[in-house]
């Protein structure tokens, strides 16, 4: 079968995990408002192509945190990779260092940070974190990704709780048993009496997190740190006065409030609050290369790939990582031809019309 586009690679994994996996990573919360409605904005925007541009030599590269990236599509945190495909996160990293692009490790992770380090030693990381009631377990595993060369920390601030998922309790999902969120191995000392949340004892996530442990993190590490899941400018305001890097915008693909904006749509405001004093990126329902166009047009420095990432593990490991990003790039290349640009730095908002917005 050939794999001509990222939807064809959702087809393969959906009849091909099993039904509890397919589900766990197709959920939204609730009624799954959000989770479509980011798919649907990015169908909802128009572009205002320009032609007779000479675009017979085109460049994708773009710098994120300083740092060179083939083109502007990471791979945003997920869990669990092992339920996709047998090596789990170590192919995702391989397929991500050969497209020359940034990996966001989940800590939910079913390998460990130093097996990904080592399976692909080259490549561009960040690692995604959650504060835990125990401030020290996320102490541990700062110092442990510092110390293993990842270039910043993404702290994913939209879960204070986890969202209902409504497939995940009627399939009582859980990790099985011969996998294990290898980050922790042996920290949590899990006993049958305790409940568990998606791997991990329920309530080890801390739902006190505020402002000021933005503060704690940086008296703790030098790397920089991005905060993921902002959805408004007043938030992004507080972002940028806390002193952090960078922004993900972000609803967590849908998986946590439903009823907020899909993430293209409250990027603008900001963006436009911001005013380039740090990055902006976006993630949730980017599926083609046009998407990719439409987020930078609108003002974002990088995208992030979920759920496609893991259709292309369930598919074949790192080569089907490598496709996904392949066919994203040459998608992306298109748009921007056929849209009159010949590298990033033309992308901007005037590709748009704004009044269909
Ligand atoms: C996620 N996401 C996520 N985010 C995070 O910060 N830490 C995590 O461990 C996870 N785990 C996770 C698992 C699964 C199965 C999904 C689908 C998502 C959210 C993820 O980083 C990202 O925000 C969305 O996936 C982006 O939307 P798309 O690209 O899936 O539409």
């Amino acid at each position: 079968m050939a794999m001509v586009c990222l939807t064809d690679f959702e087809e393969y994994a959906k009849e091909h995990l099993s039904k509890a996996t397919w589900d766990y990573y197709a959920a939204g919360a609730d009624e799954c408002c959000t989770r479509d409605d980011n798919i649907l904005a990015f169908k909802r925007i128009r572009l205002r192509p320009r032609i007779l541009r000479d675009v017979s030599m085109s460049d994708t590269r773009t710098t994120v945190q300083g740092t060179e990236i083939s083109f502007p599509v990471g791979i945003a945190p997920t869990a669990f990779h092992c339920l996709a495909w047998h090596e789990g996160e170590v192919a995702t990293a391989r397929g991500t260092e050969a497209l020359n692009t940034c990996y966001i490790t989940s800590t939910y992770s079913t390998c460990s940070v130093e097996e990904i380090v080592a399976a692909a030693p080259n490549g561009y990381r960040w690692f995604q974190l959650y504060v835990y009631r125990d401030r020290k377990l996320s102490e541990q595993i700062v110092h442990r990704v510092e110390g293993l060369g990842y270039k910043a920390l993404v702290l994913t601030v939209d879960v204070p709780y986890t969202g209902k998922r409504r497939n995940d309790i009627r399939n009582q999902f859980k990790l099985p048993p011969h996998l294990k969120v290898k980050n922790f191995d042996g920290v949590f000392q899990q006993e049958a009496s305790v409940p568990e949340d998606y791997g991990i004892p329920a309530n080890t996530l801390d739902p006190s997190i505020s402002w000021k442990d933005v503060y704690w993190l940086q008296s703790i590490t030098h790397l920089p740190i991005i905060i993921k899941g902002i959805l408004t400018k007043e938030d992004a305001e507080l972002a940028v006065e806390h002193g952090v890097q960078g922004i993900i915008v972000s609803n967590h693909g849908g998986r946590q409030l439903d009823g907020g904006p899909a993430s293209i749509d409250a990027l603008t405001e900001i963006v436009d609050t911001v005013q380039g004093r740090i990055e902006v990126y976006l993630d949730g329902g980017i599926r083609t290369g046009s998407d990719v166009l439409k987020a930078l047009a609108l003002g974002a420095k990088c995208v992030f790939i979920g759920r496609p990432a893991v259709w292309g593990l369930a598919y074949k490991g790192e080569e089907g990582v490598r496709e996904v990003l392949q066919i994203l790039n040459d998608e992306f290349r298109l748009s921007m031809a056929l849209s009159g640009c010949r590298n990033v730095a033309e992308i901007n908002r005037n590709l748009i019309q704004l009044s269909k917005l």
